[in-house]
């Protein structure tokens, strides 16, 4: 299941969306420090940003920039009208109360989804409320753009990240799966994994997810994307794809999803809080 096609049949959506408008949306990301994988992800998140025709800016902030003026920033953001779309790209540097920064930002131009309003409609109303963490739909998205069908089928989960893993087991929850969330603590996580039909991993452990720990023809998602001498590489060790009746690549599954869901959702918050 590549993901390149399925973002670009996102993209292709939004121009579409974005003809009809007499606005351009506009997106404002936030990074803090130089940490080298939150370059390479807002430069690039920038770029698709720019390429479907969407206003972009990048504020970069000095690593030990004080936690109240970053919640300046956001809140000049926030009064902003003519700002649709506020991310701050994590990890923020240990002095910062995450936290407090996420409660910050208008639930209404949280494109990532992670405020607690947008976590609490995902959870008790489903998607189409609030606003959707970009990588879970767009692993929906995905499942759905080859024919997975996901209702009924017993799915796992592994890792329990607000980013990914809790909100994944949200959608899929909605989709009528049964879910079960695995994690670091989980025992036994194999017997969990022979008796999913879908797996989606998002652990970050290179190769640990082996194909005799998994059902023959179970649907595996990898999520990871770990930076090793070999390249990128996700937890699904190479041999799943032997058992697996479908699995998305490292690099080019998951990961071009991640973007083109951010860009919609900027275009989603825009045109509702437009009106
Ligand atoms: N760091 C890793 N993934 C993400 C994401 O989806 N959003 C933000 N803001 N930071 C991240």
């Amino acid at each position: 299941m590549k993901g390149k096609p399925v973002a670009e049949s996102v993209y292709a959506e939004l121009r579409g969306r974005l003809a009809e408008l007499n606005f351009v949306p506009s997106l404002h990301v936030i990074r803090l420090g130089e940490d080298p994988a939150s370059v390479a992800y807002v430069r690039l998140k920038a770029k698709r940003a720019k390429a479907l025709g969407l206003r972009s800016t990048v504020h970069v902030l000095d690593e030990d920039t004080p936690e109240r003026e970053l919640l300046e920033l956001i809140a000049a953001l926030n009064r902003d009208d003519d700002v649709d779309g506020i991310l701050v790209q994590l990890p923020l540097p240990a002095h910062i109360d995450v936290r407090r920064v996420l409660e910050a930002i208008d639930p209404a131009k949280d494109v990532d989804g992670f405020h607690p309003v947008n976590v609490g409609r995902l959870w008790s109303q489903g998607p189409g409320v609030g606003i959707v963490p970009c990588t879970p739909a767009g692993v929906i998205r995905l499942l759905k753009h080859y024919g997975v069908t996901i209702a009924g089928k017993r799915a796992v989960v592994v890792g329990r990240s607000n980013i990914v893993g809790k909100p994944m087991a949200a959608l899929l929850l909605y989709e009528n799966a049964t879910v079960t969330v695995a994690h670091s603590r989980t025992r036994d996580l194999a017997a969990h994994l022979r008796e999913a039909e879908l797996v989606v991993s998002a652990v970050g452990r290179p190769h640990y997810l082996k194909p005799e720990m998994l059902c023959p023809g179970a649907v595996v998602v990898d999520v990871a994307v770990v930076r090793t001498e070999e390249g990128l590489v996700g937890d699904a060790d190479p041999a799943v794809a032997d058992v697996a009746s479908k699995l998305t690549p490292v690099p080019g599954g998951v990961g071009p999803m991640t973007v083109a869901m951010l860009l919609k959702n900027t275009v989603d918050a825009a045109l509702r809080r437009r009106g």
